[in-house]
């Protein structure tokens, strides 16, 4: 029998503070009306200035665990995927492992801009099939109005903040958890999404400070088409290795980038709205946390239940794509 991996508990955190539609139209020439009908966001929520990722992180992943019926103690790993890390170094996870008080264990972030979960799943799949671990947390989380531009109208009013989180473990049975998983990458796309400075190639200056050069920049349209033909094929790949058609799948789980995004894509697989999962309209593109967010509301809404078959698909910088099969 092979060793699936499952989810064991999955939990969210998003801070109180909501940014309107309505307020963003008092800082950038937007609307509105051109927000609703471009990307379907109504609002998305934004951090203190004092908070950063560990600190939506933390809460996210303690309700994962108590949902699994697990203590820190248990975790054999941690993984964290964020572009938007507490500090460059080190690692957010190892933050998470101390202030969560976890063991001495594995503890590393990953960068794969929205696809970030994906990635990181992908791996703590390997690693329980393999029994190198038993129990790994996951986290997917970004503070995205932490490195926005709030005077570019066209990249502001997408994101927010926001965390997921969940608990993975060997499957008891082998036909649940995770049946198949697709990973991908272009790097030829990697300046359609991206920050110039901070990094080695251009580190912070007073100069890249006053060009504003450390938030992110985004060819939104040049990546629309991509993101629409990158995860209907991760969708057609994945559900052609178990022998399965779009119309077995319960519930489509789609990165919450743009809604024409997600309903273009469900049209491609010719698959009814109500089976693709929406939440952009309240938390906005919270990059690599949407899906996992998404998740952990579908499963509280009841939209996942035991044994129903989910296809968890993402797409960002990178360019980055993929997707998880999962019998719940
Ligand atoms: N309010 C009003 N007008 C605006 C706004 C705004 N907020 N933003 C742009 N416009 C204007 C533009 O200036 C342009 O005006 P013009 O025709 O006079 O030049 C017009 O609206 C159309 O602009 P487009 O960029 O073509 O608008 P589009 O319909 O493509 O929507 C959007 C833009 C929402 C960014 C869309 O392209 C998109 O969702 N792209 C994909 C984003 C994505 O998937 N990113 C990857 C994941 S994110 C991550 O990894 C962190």
């Amino acid at each position: 029998m092979i060793t699936r991996s499952r989810v064991f508990g999955t939990g969210m955190a998003v801070p109180d503070h909501i940014i309107t539609n309505e307020y963003l139209s008092t800082i950038v020439d937007t609307s509105d009306e051109w927000i609703r009908t471009r990307t379907g966001m109504k609002e998305r929520r934004q951090v203190r200035p004092d908070q950063a990722a560990s600190d939506l992180a933390i809460p996210a992943s303690q309700q994962a665990l108590e949902e699994a019926g697990l203590s820190p103690q248990d975790l054999d790993m941690i993984i964290v995927a964020t572009i938007s890390p507490d500090t460059l170094f080190p690692s957010t996870a190892c933050i998470i492992q101390d202030k969560i008080g976890a063991r001495q264990i594995p503890a590393f972030d990953i960068s794969a801009g929205c696809t970030g979960a994906i990635y990181a799943h992908t791996l703590a799949d390997q690693l329980i099939r393999t029994g190198h671990s038993k129990y790994i947390l996951i986290i997917g989380v970004e503070l995205l109005t932490k490195i926005t531009n709030w005077s570019d109208r066209s990249t502001c009013v997408l994101f927010g903040d926001g965390a997921g989180a969940s608990v993975v473990g060997p499957s008891e049975n082998g036909s649940s958890g995770l049946l198949g998983h697709h990973i991908a990458s272009d790097g030829k796309g990697a300046s359609m999404l991206y920050i110039p400075a901070g990094g080695s190639r251009m580190p912070a200056s007073r100069e890249t400070v006053d060009k504003n050069l450390h938030v992110l920049f985004m060819k939104g349209n040049e990546i629309y088409k991509t993101a629409i033909s990158t995860m209907s094929e991760s969708c057609h790949i994945l559900l052609k290795q178990e022998g399965l058609t779009p119309q077995d799948v319960d519930l489509f789980v789609f990165h919450q980038a743009n809604l024409r995004i997600l309903e273009a894509v469900g049209k491609r697989l010719r698959v009814s709205p109500d089976r693709v999962f929406v939440n952009i309209h309240k938390y906005g593109n919270t990059s690599t946390a949407t899906t996992m967010m998404a998740v952990h509301e579908a499963v509280q809404e009841g939209k996942i239940q035991r044994g129903s078959l989910v296809l968890q698909v993402a797409f960002g910088a990178g360019l980055t794509w993929g997707g998880l099969l999962w019998r719940w």
